[in-house]
């Protein structure tokens, strides 16, 4: 049974008079389709980079009008919380990632190269993609699934998608953004769950996995990605295909106020090459792909804290012009193929400092109970730790 207001809402949609859900529908649709055909015939270049962000906005601006129409409670659009495998973003916060610009691109454009390769391997089989932390826009596939549908590229007996997110608001939006684009053909299940408990018999041939912030910090992409390692179908797909994370020694000023003074938008290709080259890189320490989450060893200190243990790094004598390096950790990211998000291209892969480390000096004032003093010449172990607040702990090692 409906109620009065919904009643009238139904009534109308089946006279498919304009109303606002029905111009959304088209708005959307039409908006996807254009920003998708931009997408794939662009690279993540400076040129590129305005066009996409203004589509990108116009979408961003539909899909939020029906997570406002999904009336989702204000008690569940602003909830957060930290669970057992990371940060728990609010709805109201997680919509925005669909403006992360270069980070859409690499995906969108990654996932569609990677149904086309999975569609010659798999050919009779309606593949299964699996989208864990989608948020509630699910930016990195709706659009696609809008573009694949009207311009007929292919239908919902090429691939099933379930989404899962462990919001429950997420879902709601998600529910509502699927219906009312009628995008929900391509629906297999919407799970609303932590994505580590997920488990199933049947085919993942393709999994969508992007949980993770700055520094490789906070959100459980390791966990999840380790999770689904070993339900991927032997020859599915895993995106992003490997995250690397690098530590470099850099002079914080010079890092990130000096080479971006003059510059619109952060990006990789607009690194300054002397203040590149001024870096010291101490080396890899974590890189994650099928082959090392299958192998990779996980130290249960205690019930709530794991701990993987990731590089020891010797710190080398170094030209220490104002005597304060500080250790930051970057992060590229291979989505498939030849498509990449580099340092400084996303929110996601922002160089992220950690202030705590002094290298070469004692802080005079404003000591921290957290600070590591280390010196050149000492190795440095990197662990991951794998709690509420996912992130990397730094330590010396003993002599
Ligand atoms: C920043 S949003 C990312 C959204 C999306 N992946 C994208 O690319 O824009 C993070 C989402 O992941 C969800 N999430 C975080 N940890 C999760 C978990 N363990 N299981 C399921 N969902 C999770 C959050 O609820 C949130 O909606």
């Amino acid at each position: 049974m409906y109620e009065l207001s919904t009643n009238d809402e139904k009534i109308r949609e089946l006279l498919n008079i304009e109303t606002p859900i029905v111009l959304e529908k088209s708005i959307i649709n039409n908006n996807s389709s254009s920003l998708i055909k931009n997408i794939l015939n662009t690279k993540n270049t400076i040129e590129s980079y305005e066009q996409t962000k203004i589509q990108l906005e116009n979408l961003y601006d539909s899909l939020k009008d029906i997570f406002d129409y999904a009336k989702v409670p204000m008690e569940l659009r602003d909830r957060q919380f930290l669970n057992k495998t990371g940060f728990a973003m609010s709805p109201a916060n997680a919509i925005t990632t669909i403006n992360d610009v270069f980070r859409v691109s690499a995906f969108v454009r990654g996932i569609d190269k990677a149904i086309k390769d999975l569609k010659k391997i798999y050919k009779n089989e309606t593949l299964h993609v699996l989208y864990p932390a989608c948020g509630p826009l699910a930016p990195l596939l709706i659009p696609l699934l809008a573009y694949y549908k009207s311009s007929n590229i292919y239908n919902e007996n090429d691939f099933k998608v379930t989404f899962i997110d462990i919001q429950e608001g997420a879902i709601i939006s998600l529910n509502e953004i699927l219906k009312v684009t009628n995008l929900d053909i391509f629906v297999k299940d919407i799970l609303l769950m932590d994505a580590v408990d997920y488990k199933t018999n049947e085919k993942i041939h393709l999994l969508i996995l992007e949980a993770m912030q700055h520094g490789f910090t906070k959100e459980g992409h390791l966990s999840i990605s380790k999770h689904f390692s070993s339900l991927l179908d032997k020859n599915g797909v895993f995106l992003p295909q490997e995250v690397n994370i690098d530590a470099i020694l850099t002079i914080g000023e010079d890092e990130y106020n000096t080479q971006w003074k003059d510059k619109e938008f952060t990006n990789s290709i607009d690194i300054d090459k002397k203040i590149f080259k001024k870096r010291v890189v101490l080396g890899n320490i974590l890189k994650i792909n099928l082959g090392t989450l299958k192998n990779m060893k996980i130290l249960n200190l205690d019930e709530n804290t794991k701990l993987v243990k990731c590089a020891t790094l010797t710190i080398p004598n170094f030209k220490n012009e104002d005597n304060r390096r500080i250790i930051l950790f970057s992060t590229n990211i291979t989505i498939y193929k030849d498509e990449v998000i580099n340092e400084y291209d996303s929110g996601i892969t922002h160089p992220l400092p950690n202030l705590d480390i002094c290298i070469n000096f004692i802080p005079q004032t404003d000591k921290k109970k957290t600070d590591l003093y280390v010196k050149s010449g000492d190795n440095i172990i990197f662990y991951y730790k794998l709690v509420g607040l996912p992130g990397f702990l730094v330590t010396k090692e003993n002599r």
